[in-house]
């Protein structure tokens, strides 16, 4: 039986900023997506048989079809009924490194992998503008999942315009094992709260999707000025979250006081980046809040910013 083995990289948020209400329920969204190299091995086999089967080491993973990955697979068996009958069922082995519900998109970088995964798998030669549209029945970050790396999503975050890439700026990642934001209360909060604000017509929605795109951070992202990306971090979430979890503020403000790029939460929380200019300066402030935090629920890990989205590492 073949299988492929594929990286599957988590993501923050550069720019996450809410524009308004969109007919399907969801928000208007304009973000700057970067994928991160800290990541999920996802291990999928034609199984035999006729389930889809879902193994992880994390308890906290379920492995139901409330799963992500899962849903991937039903997906495209849905989709490829003559391929999913002559292959038969799957097994998806994840190995868990993105802490999960952390605003990181694990579960959703995992769906990624499935669909690449299966693509290869059956031989279906799915394009990856095709792979995008089949990700975005399965969640709004997944199709920027597939190709990861730099880019601009809009909408309800699935239409993705790739940006220059960077890779050189590192990234301490920083997450309280005891603290877990729903997505959902993270938007429903902001809405209760900002409605008013939010931009009604479509032509307001595109002048401030423009915006953005004409923007400072795109620009300093194509000359790769790591300074100014951390002055231009931007998230509109924290102005919901960080009331409720006081914690999560004050370990961005502690980062803040270390001298790094800029510190901010990742999508809807609860993780906490700050970007450095690199590895050794990373590290040095990882241990220096650690040691002032000092709670052994902050854990935190070092990495970079990385060029791409799931990339296939073995096949046997
Ligand atoms: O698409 P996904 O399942 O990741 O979204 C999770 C939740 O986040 C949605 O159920 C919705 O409450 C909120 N959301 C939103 N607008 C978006 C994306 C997500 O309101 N554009």
């Amino acid at each position: 039986m073949q299988s492929y083995s594929l990286f599957a990289p988590a993501k923050i948020n550069l720019h996450l900023e809410i524009i308004g209400d969109r007919p399907d329920g969801y928000h208007e969204l304009v973000m700057v997506m970067q994928s991160v190299a800290l990541g999920d091995v996802i291990d999928i086999r034609a199984n035999g048989k006729e389930e889809i089967r879902v193994f992880c080491q994390n308890p906290q993973v379920p492995l139901d079809n409330t799963n992500l990955a899962y849903k991937a697979v039903q997906l495209m068996q849905k989709n490829y009924p003559t391929q999913a009958s002559n292959f038969g069922g799957v097994d998806i082995h994840i190995e868990k490194n993105i802490p999960v519900c952390a605003g990181l998109a694990g579960g959703s970088t995992n769906a990624a992998a499935v669909l690449v995964g299966i693509n290869l798998l059956w031989g279906l030669g799915l394009t990856q503008p095709e792979l995008r549209d089949l990700a975005t029945y399965l969640g709004s970050d997944v199709p920027f999942c597939i190709a990861g790396g730099s880019a601009i999503a809009t909408g309800r975050g699935e239409q993705i315009e790739p940006l220059p890439h960077l890779d050189n700026i590192w990234v301490i990642l920083a997450k309280y094992s005891n603290i877990s934001v729903s997505t959902p209360w993270a938007y429903k909060t902001y809405r209760e709260e900002f409605h008013d604000l939010y931009i009604q017509d479509s032509h307001g929605v595109s002048q401030r999707t423009h915006a953005v795109h004409s923007g400072e951070l795109v620009r300093a992202i194509a000359h790769k000025d790591s300074k100014q990306i951390g002055k231009l971090l931007y998230n509109d979430l924290q102005k919901s979250v960080l009331p409720e979890y006081p914690e999560v503020k004050n370990l961005i403000d502690q980062f803040k006081s270390q001298n790094v790029l800029g510190a901010m939460m990742s999508g809807s929380g609860p993780t906490v980046f700050a970007l450095c200019k690199n590895q050794e300066q990373a590290n040095q402030i990882k241990n220096t809040i650690s040691k002032e935090i000092n709670d052994p629920n902050l854990e935190m890990w070092v990495t970079k910013m990385c060029s791409h989205g799931i990339i296939t590492t073995q096949h046997k």
